[in-house]
C-alpha cells in the first residue's frame, strides 16, 4: 500500500485549502464518494440484472428515465441525507429541488446540484456513463433555504466533480485549487489518487460534437467544423472527431488528450440541450481549474445568470486555444448573419440601396 493515497486521506490532507469550515465540505465529498461506489457497483452489474430499460416515468425534460437514473438519484440523495451537511439537492431527475429536512440537515450550509447518471442511454450498450456534481454554499443564513440559494452563478461553486464509470471508475474533483483525479481500486474499494494536478493541454486535435445535427448548427459552428477538417500539417489538421454521447466521458478524454467538446444551440433547440446548473457549470469549473476554457460560444459559462433549475445552455468547452478559435468564428459569423439581416431590413425599408 506504500505510496497509495486514498480519496479520504487526500481530502483530509488538503482541507486547509477549503474556503469554509473544513469538516463539513470534507464530509460532503466523502458522502458523494460513497454513493458513487454504490452506483458503480450497479452500473457494473447492469448487463446481468433486470435493471435495463425504462423505469416508466418521465423527467421534467420529457425524457424517459432509465432505471439506473432513478437508482443513482436515490443513492446520492440518501447519502447526502444521512451525511447531514446538505440542505437542498437540485437534481436532473427531480422537477423541483429536494429539501433534506432531517433534524441535522435543516440548518446545513451546502446545496448540491447533481446529474446522477450522465449519458444514461449508453448503459444499454456498455459504454461509459458518469455522474456530475456541483456544491454551493447557501446564501441565506437562517430559516429554510430558498430557490435563490440554489440559483447561484457558476462562479459561486465551492466544489465540483464528476465520476466516470468507464473501463475503470474515476472520481475527478476541484475545490477551486486545481483538479485531482482518483481511480477506484475495486480490490480495496477505495478511490486512489492516480491523476494529481490535472491540466488540460492548451491545444488539442480532437473535436467532439454530434455532427448529425449539422444542418441545425449556427453558421459559426459549421465554419469551425470546416476549419477542423481542412488539411494543414502545421496545425496538425485535419483534427480527429470523437463523440461518445456521454458528456462526462467526452470531456474527460479531452481533458487528458486535449480537445474541444461542443453542444451548441441549434435551430431545433435554440437554448442548447445541456443543463446549466448540473452539467455545464460543474464541468466548466473543473475545466477552468485544469487550465481550459468554457463558454456558450460568446460568454463564460460560469458567469451566466441562472433563472431556473433545469435551464439549458450551449457549451464550448476544452483546450483553451481550440475554444478561442471556435468563439472567434461564432462572433464573426453571427455578426455577418446579423449584418446580413440588418442590410436586408434596411434595403426593404428603403434606407439603403434603392432599385435604381
Ligand atoms: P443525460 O443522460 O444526463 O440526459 O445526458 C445526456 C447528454 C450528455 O451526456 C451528452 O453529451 C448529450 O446528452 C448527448 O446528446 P445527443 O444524443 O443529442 O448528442
Ligand atoms: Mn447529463
Ligand atoms: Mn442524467
Amino acid at each position: 500500500m506504500q505510496g497509495v493515497l486514498t480519496l479520504g486521506q487526500f481530502i483530509i490532507e488538503n482541507q486547509s485549502e477549503f474556503p469554509y469550515a473544513k469538516g463539513e465540505l470534507s464530509r460532503l465529498l466523502r458522502d458523494i464518494g460513497i454513493a458513487s461506489k454504490i452506483v458503480n457497483r450497479e452500473v457494473n452489474k447492469a448487463g446481468l440484472m433486470d435493471i435495463l430499460g425504462e423505469a416508466g416515468t418521465m423527467n421534467i425534460q420529457g425524457e424517459s428515465q432509465k432505471k439506473l437514473d432513478v437508482f443513482a438519484n436515490e443513492q446520492f440523495i440518501s447519502a447526502l441525507q444521512s451525511g447531514g451537511e446538505c440542505c437542498i439537492v437540485a437534481s436532473e431527475e427531480n422537477d423541483e429541488f429536494v429539501y433534506i429536512d432531517g433534524e441535522v440537515s435543516k440548518d446545513a450550509k451546502y446545496i448540491v446540484a447533481i446529474d446522477p447518471l450522465d449519458g444514461s442511454s449508453n448503459i444499454d450498450v456498455n459504454v461509459a456513463v458518469g455522474t456530475i456534481f456541483s456544491i454551493y454554499r447557501r446564501k441565506s443564513s437562517t430559516g429554510r433555504a430558498t430557490i435563490d440559494d440554489v440559483l447561484q452563478k457558476g462562479t459561486e461553486q465551492v466544489a465540483a466533480g464528476y465520476v466516470i464509470y468507464g473501463s475503470s471508475t474515476m472520481l475527478v474533483y476541484t475545490t477551486g485549487k486545481g483538479v485531482n483525479g482518483f481511480t477506484l481500486d475495486p480490490s480495496i474499494g477505495e478511490f486512489c489518487l492516480s491523476h494529481p494536478k490535472m491540466r488540460i493541454p492548451k491545444d488539442g486535435t480532437i473535436y467532439s460534437i454530434n455532427e448529425g445535427n449539422y444542418v441545425h448548427f449556427p453558421e459559426g459552428v459549421k465554419k469551425y467544423l470546416k476549419y477542423c477538417q481542412v488539411e494543414d500539417p502545421t496545425s496538425s489538421r485535419p483534427f480527429t472527431s470523437r463523440y461518445i454521447g456521454s458528456m462526462v466521458a467526452d470531456i474527460h478524454r479531452n481533458m487528458i488528450k486535449g480537445g474541444i467538446f461542443i453542444y451548441p444551440t441549434t435551430s431545433s433547440a435554440p437554448n442548447g440541450k445541456l443543463r446549466l446548473v448540473y452539467e455545464c457549470n460543474p464541468m466548466a469549473f473543473i475545466i477552468e481549474q485544469a487550465g481550459g476554457r468554457a463558454t456558450d460560444g460568446f460568454n463564460r459559462i460560469l458567469e451566466k445568470d441562472v433563472h431556473s433549475l433545469h435551464q439549458r445552455s450551449a457549451i464550448f468547452i476544452g483546450s483553451e486555444n481550440m475554444v478561442h478559435k471556435a468563439e472567434s468564428l461564432m462572433s464573426q459569423y453571427t455578426k455577418d448573419q446579423s449584418d446580413e439581416k440588418l442590410n436586408e431590413l434596411l434595403y426593404k425599408t428603403g434606407v439603403i440601396g434603392g432599385l435604381d
